[in-house]
C-alpha cells in the first residue's frame, strides 16, 4: 500500500518535496496559512545556479566549499551545483518569472564570495516570494497532497524500534491530534527567532532540532549560525533585509562619516564573505562609528523597480534609500547546522527525514554561500522525494510521549536577548558559560521547552568549539584549528552537560 508521507513545514523544501513525491500521497502540515511563516517568502537574493557562459557547476561547487571554511562536504556541494539547473528549469515551467535578457536567457547577478555572477533573480529582490507563490498554487491543486493548514507540529512520535512513527499536531483551537506515518519529513526552517535581532520569521525557534533530538536523532554542527551583515536597522522585529545583491550592484558599506568600512579589512571589499562583513559591521556599530549601506549611486532612481522589497521597507520607515544611506545591523539569518542527514534527507532515525534549513546535510559547512539556500531546498527536496519513493510498509509501533511545555513570551524575550548578547557575531567562553546559566534558569522556571533545548544545542556546541571558523567567531580563540572537525550531539550529551553545568560552583 502506498502510504502517505507526512511533511511538517511548507517553505520551499517542504513544498518541493511534496510536489516531487507525486503520485505518492502526502499530508502537508503548516502551522500558519500557506505562504506565511516560512523564510522562503522573504528570500531576496535568488537562486545560485551556474547557468551562464564562463561559469560551471565545478566553479559553483568550489565557491561553496571555500565559503564553508573546511567543513562543507564536497559531495553535497557537487550535487547542489550540478543539480540546480534542472530545478530552475522546472520552476520556469511552473511559471516563475525569472529576470531574463532580450534573448530569453535568465540574467544573473553577483553576490559575495561567488567567483561569477550566477544568481538568478525575480523582479530584482522578489525571488522567494515569487517561487513560494508558484509552489503554493501548484500544491493547492495537486491531487496527491492533503493540506493541514493551521496545524502545528509540537512533537514527534517515537517508535518502539527507536525511530519515528509520526507527529503530534496542535490545531487552531489548541486541540491535539496524532498523525501516524511510516515516513515523516521535517521541513520546519531554522532557528533565527532565537536571537533578538533576526531576519527569520519569529516562529523559527529551532523546533525541528528539539523535536528530532527528543526522540533520539543526532544534531550536526549546531554552533554554525550565519549573521546577515545588512539587516535594515529601523527597529522592526524581525528585521527586514537589504539584500546582498545591492552590494553586487555596487552599493558600499560606510560608517557615519561616509568612510568605507571594508577598505582596511578585505581585498574583496563589500563583497567579502558574509562572516567577515558581519564582523566589520558589528565592530563599526560597537565603536560608535555606525554602519550604513550606501546605494545612492549604485542603484539610485532604479530602486523602486530593481529592489522593490527593500525600497518598500525603507520607505515605510520614512527613509528614502535613493537619497539616504540605509542604517544596517548584523542579524541572525541562517542556520547551517541542524538535524543530521545524508544527502537524501535521511536522519539517523528510521522513518525520520529532514530537508531545507532545519537539516544539516553537510552542504553549508561553517558558512553558507549566498543564495545557496533556495537552491538547497530544491535540489535536496527532490533527492529526498526520490529516496522516499522506494520506502514502504506500515508506520512503526508508537510509544507514548509527554508534550513539552511552551515557553512564555516574556521568557522567550529573555532568551533572545541573551542569545544576541552572548552567542552572536562574536562569542567568548565566559559569555557562553553565562548563557548556559541563563538557559538553566529558564529550564528550572519553565520546564524543558523546545526553544531552550534548541538553544542548548547551539550554545553547548559553540562553547566546545574553541577555534574561529566560518560564522563561529571566538574572541578568545581567534585562530582556526588545523584539523577541521564536525560537531555531532545527541540529547544525552546535552543532558550530561546540563548536569556538569549545575555541578559547577557559581
Ligand atoms: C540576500 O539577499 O542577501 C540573502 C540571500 C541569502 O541569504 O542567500
Amino acid at each position: 500500500m502506498n502510504r502517505p508521507v507526512l511533511i511538517l513545514g511548507a517553505g520551499i523544501a517542504g513544498l518541493w518535496t511534496a510536489l516531487k513525491l507525486a503520485p505518492r500521497p502526502v499530508i502537508l502540515v503548516t502551522g500558519s496559512p500557506l505562504g506565511t511563516g516560512a523564510a522562503t517568502g522573504w528570500a531576496q537574493g535568488g537562486i545560485a545556479a551556474a547557468l551562464g557562459e564562463g561559469d560551471s557547476p565545478a566553479l559553483h561547487a568550489s565557491d561553496t566549499l571555500a565559503a564553508g571554511d573546511g567543513l562543507s562536504d564536497p559531495h553535497a556541494a557537487r550535487l547542489l551545483a550540478s543539480g540546480i539547473a534542472s530545478e530552475v528549469k522546472a520552476l520556469r515551467a511552473l511559471g516563475v518569472p525569472f529576470d531574463i535578457d532580450d534573448e530569453g536567457r535568465i540574467t544573473q547577478g553577483l553576490e559575495a564570495a561567488h567567483s561569477r555572477a550566477r544568481i538568478a533573480h525575480v523582479t530584482g529582490d522578489r525571488a522567494g516570494a515569487a517561487i513560494l507563490a508558484a509552489l503554493i498554487e501548484t500544491v493547492r491543486t495537486a491531487d496527491h497532497v492533503t493540506l493541514l493548514e493551521g496545524w502545528r507540529a509540537v512533537a514527534l512520535v517515537p517508535s518502539r524500534i527507536g525511530g519515528c512513527a509520526g507527529a503530534h499536531l496542535r490545531g487552531p483551537a489548541g486541540e491535539t491530534r496524532i498523525i501516524a506515518a511510516r515516513d515523516t519529513v521535517l521541513a520546519m526552517g531554522g532557528a533565527g527567532g532565537l536571537w533578538q535581532v533576526s531576519t527569520s520569521p519569529s516562529g523559527a525557534l529551532g523546533q525541528a532540532m528539539a523535536m528530532a533530538a527528543r526522540i533520539g536523532a543526532e544534531i550536526a554542527d549546531p554552533e554554525f549560525v550565519q549573521s546577515h551583515p545588512t539587516a535594515i536597522d529601523i527597529g522592526l522585529d524581525p528585521a527586514p533585509l537589504a539584500t546582498e545583491a545591492l552590494r553586487g550592484e555596487g552599493a558600499k558599506l560606510i560608517d557615519g562619516q561616509g568612510r568605507r568600512l571594508m577598505e582596511s579589512i578585505s581585498d574583496a571589499l563589500d563583497l567579502a564573505p558574509r562572516d567577515i562583513v558581519a564582523r566589520a559591521v558589528h565592530a563599526a556599530r560597537q565603536s560608535g562609528r555606525g554602519a550604513f549601506l550606501d546605494a545612492r549611486e549604485a542603484v539610485g532612481d532604479h530602486f523602486p523597480n530593481r529592489f522593490p522589497t527593500v525600497f518598500a521597507a525603507c520607505m515605510a520607515a520614512g527613509l528614502d534609500p535613493r537619497i539616504t544611506p540605509i542604517p544596517i545591523a548584523p542579524a541572525a539569518h541562517y542556520h547551517m547546522g541542524g538535524v543530521a542527514t545524508d544527502t537524501e534527507g535521511r536522519t539517523t532515525l528510521p522513518g525520520l527525514w529532514a530537508v531545507g534549513e532545519c537539516a544539516a546535510n553537510g552542504l553549508h559547512g561553517a558558512n553558507r554561500l549566498a543564495s545557496n539556500s533556495l537552491a538547497e531546498g530544491l535540489v535536496f527536496g527532490a533527492r529526498t522525494a526520490n529516496a522516499l519513493q522506494s520506502t514502504s510498509g506500515k508506520p512503526q509501533v508508537a510509544l507514548n510521549v509527554d508534550l513539552p511545555p511552551a515557553l512564555p513570551a516574556l521568557a522567550l524575550t529573555r532568551l533572545r536577548q541573551a542569545m544576541s548578547a552572548e552567542c552572536g557575531v562574536e562569542r567568548t567562553g565566559a559569555g557562553l558559560e553565562r548563557l548556559l546559566g541563563i538557559l538553566d534558569a529558564l529550564t528550572a522556571r519553565y520546564g524543558d521547552t523546545d526553544p531552550v533545548l534548541a538553544a542548548r544545542f547551539i550554545v553547548n556546541a559553540a562553547a566546545n568549539r574553541q577555534e574561529s571558523r566560518g560564522a563561529h567567531w571566538r574572541l578568545d580563540h581567534p585562530a582556526r584549528s588545523e584539523t577541521p572537525r564536525h560537531t555531532r550531539l545527541a540529547l544525552e550529551d546535552i543532558e550530561a552537560d546540563v548536569l556538569a553545568t549545575q555541578a559547577r560552583p557559581a
